[in-house]
């Protein structure tokens, strides 16, 4: 063994002992966020937020210290070198891009952002209780400010736009993401017209009934059990907002809210996270604590629900095997409902207000929308104050629809209040990276669908686990997508989707 591969096999390790150290302290923190949403009393809440700050301190203090600053120094020489094989470049580089960034954002300015949203969330939830977008604006704009700040602190080429977009969907450029969304744009606008004037009317409200909570989840968990979730390695919860977490690839946590009048509701979300979930149990227990133990991009991740929740679980072929079972779980509503009538009641499209109640058709351009104000504000060509007279003319053009307060507009998501700009695009591209990925699944696994429809959705899912979730972080986004169906990601598959499954059930 040579000096330099015996310092790099030592130094490696140390490195490896520095980030599952840290990674533990993640998945306490994931735990306790968990509990939080699932068990925690109320009285709890403010010193459970303590507790997490403290934590995200310690961590935060751990990744930028003088020590692994040190470390990382020591391993980029022998980066600069040669010295590292794949694995180790593809740990390196990855925590080199996340440890420059947080190193560029000095601790004062970190705080004061922190500060700012935390205020902001409650002053959000107050706003959209009064449907006023008044009382939330100086919060907004501060928080545009300081975004704003972040991404020259950061660095970027073109758009300050980059350097936020790149926290959640890293490597994608505004640029690219805007060329997508406007082929995108162009379609479903006209698309969506030719909808409106079908001749087909379809009137969901038939689905409705009466559901009781315990036989809904009993239903929940025999259809996520035929995905593939492993209750062995995760749990599912109720809690008021669905969604999913991730303590490591033994321990993984979904939940689902319930609707007792329409069992949609939580079985979709159900769908929804244990497709986020199969991405997290399929990652590589002995890869924990490094970026080969985690998933690509929230783009990625997204790609594995949405692949679940609307490609398969609206498919006609999943409810070929599910009705039958369903119908006999609930004769009322179904026993009168045949399975065609079924597949398009589920599968109605109407243009809404809200974007999470919103299908499959119309969803992204409730996110193109979001992410044209979200660009523009930080580019600095409009201004915040014009936002609700920006987004309900929007409204009107993309989905043709008025808005006629704020709270049903501009003020029903949390996310700018979160600080979190930047990353809506990333709900759409997960819905074009599944249409992609899906294509191929279909060219690799002949009859596909067809086994959907006997209840065998096991050749899917390994597919999945082996193209995608063991990989971790070996591929970027894009360098996946090529590896997998040789292309770059584009708009169309998810256009020809769409455009199938939807002149069929309207008769277009
Ligand atoms: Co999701």
């Amino acid at each position: 063994m040579n000096y330099f591969r015996k310092m790099k096999k030592e130094l490696f390790e140390e490195l490896k002992t520095s980030l599952l150290e840290l990674s533990h302290i993640g998945s306490a923190m994931a735990l306790l966020h968990w509990d939080q949403e699932v068990y925690m009393p109320k009285n709890g809440a403010e010193f459970r937020a303590k507790t997490l700050a403290n934590l995200a301190g310690i961590m935060h203090e751990k990744f930028v210290s003088k020590e692994f600053e040190k470390l990382l120094k020591q391993i980029s020489k022998l980066e600069k070198n040669n010295e590292l094989n794949k694995n180790e470049t593809i740990i390196f580089s990855e925590i080199w891009r996340q440890f420059s960034r947080e190193k560029k954002l000095p601790l004062e300015f970190v705080r004061d952002l922190t500060e700012t949203c935390s205020n902001a969330q409650s002053v959000w939830a107050e706003a959209r209780k009064k449907s006023d977008f008044k009382i939330f604006l100086p919060f907004l704009e501060k928080i545009v400010e300081l975004k704003r700040k972040e991404a020259e602190l950061v660095g970027f080429e073109d758009s300050p736009y980059d350097a936020l977009l790149d926290e959640y969907e890293p490597q994608m450029t505004s640029q690219e993401v805007s060329i997508i969304f406007y082929e995108l744009k162009e379609f479903l606008v006209d698309f969506l017209k030719k909808i409106k004037k079908s001749k087909i009317k379809i009137n969901p409200t038939i689905l409705n009934g009466k559901f009781e909570t315990e036989k809904q989840k009993k239903f929940n968990e025999f259809v996520i059990g035929k995905m593939g979730f492993d209750f062995g390695c995760g749990r599912l919860d109720t809690s008021t907002h669905p969604f999913s977490t991730s303590f490591n690839p033994e321990d993984t946590r979904i939940t689902t809210s319930y609707d007792e009048k329409n069992l949609f509701y939580s079985l979709s979300s159900a769908i929804h996270e244990t497709g986020h979930a199969l991405y997290e149990q399929g990652l590589l227990s002995e890869n924990f604590g490094t970026p080969l133990g985690e998933s690509i991009s929230h783009g990625i991740h997204e790609s594995q629900s949405r692949i679940w929740e609307k490609i398969v679980g609206q498919n006609i072929n999943f409810w070929k095997y599910f009705y039958p079972k369903l119908k006999k779980e609930f004769s009322q509503p179904f026993e009168k409902i045949s399975l065609e009538e079924f597949y398009k009641n589920i599968n109605y499209v109407k243009p809404s207000l809200i974007r999470t109640e919103s299908d499959e058709v119309t969803y992204n351009l409730h996110i193109i929308l979001r992410f044209e104000i979200e660009k523009d504000l930080i580019e600095g060509t409009i201004e915040a104050k014009d936002l609700p007279k920006i987004w309900n003319s929007k409204m009107k053009e993309y989905l043709g629809v008025n808005v006629p307060n704020d709270a049903s507009g501009i003020l029903q998501d949390v996310h700018w209040s979160g600080g979190s700009i930047g990353y809506f695009p990333t709900y759409a591209l997960g819905n074009l990276y599944s249409a992609q990925i899906f294509d191929a699944a279909k060219k690799d696994i002949l009859n596909l669908e067809k086994e959907f429809a006997l209840g065998n959705f096991e050749h899917f899912r390994e597919w999945l686990r082996n193209k995608i979730h063991i990989h971790g972080k070996n591929f970027s986004a894009n360098g996946l997508i090529k590896e997998i169906t040789g292309e770059e990601l584009n708009s169309k598959y998810f256009i020809d989707y769409i455009t199938d499954k939807y002149k069929n059930i309207y008769e277009l």
